[in-house]
């Protein structure tokens, strides 16, 4: 299993407008073979931003990095960075290889 995350360091004043734009969008993850998850997460305030962190959870690193190519992530992406910003610079981007998965179920 891989994870993408992106940290976005979102100015206060903008955080009603960014969530709603994550949680409005049409999203097209779920076409993708290999997708197992996503989850938009809201973390700490600090002095001048929120941070925000978008995680896909993929099967392999290969199938995300397919998703980073397909039509799928190109329309996502097309507006991105277009509008007045709304974080302080671009997303930084975190790739995790997952050594250790467990479950409320056990070991099997
Ligand atoms: C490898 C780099 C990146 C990854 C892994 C990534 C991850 C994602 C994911 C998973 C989505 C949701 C797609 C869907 O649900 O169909 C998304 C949408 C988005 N990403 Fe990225 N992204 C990357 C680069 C960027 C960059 C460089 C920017 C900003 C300049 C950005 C800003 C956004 C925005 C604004 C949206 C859409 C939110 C909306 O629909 O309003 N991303 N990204």
């Amino acid at each position: 299993m891989f994870v993408a995350a992106n940290r976005f360091r979102v100015i206060p004043e903008h955080c009603a407008a960014f969530e709603q734009a994550w949680l409005t969008r049409e999203s097209h993850l779920h076409e993708l073979p290999g997708f197992l998850a996503f989850h938009l997460l809201r973390g700490p305030a600090g002095a001048d931003h929120v941070l925000y962190s978008s995680m896909t959870f993929w099967a392999s690193r290969a199938a995300f990095e397919a998703w980073t190519r397909s039509e799928q992530f190109r329309r996502a992406h097309a507006g991105a960075g277009e509008s007045k910003p709304m974080t302080l610079g671009p997303p930084q981007f975190e790739g995790f290889e997952v050594l250790q998965t467990l479950t409320p179920g056990g070991p099997a």
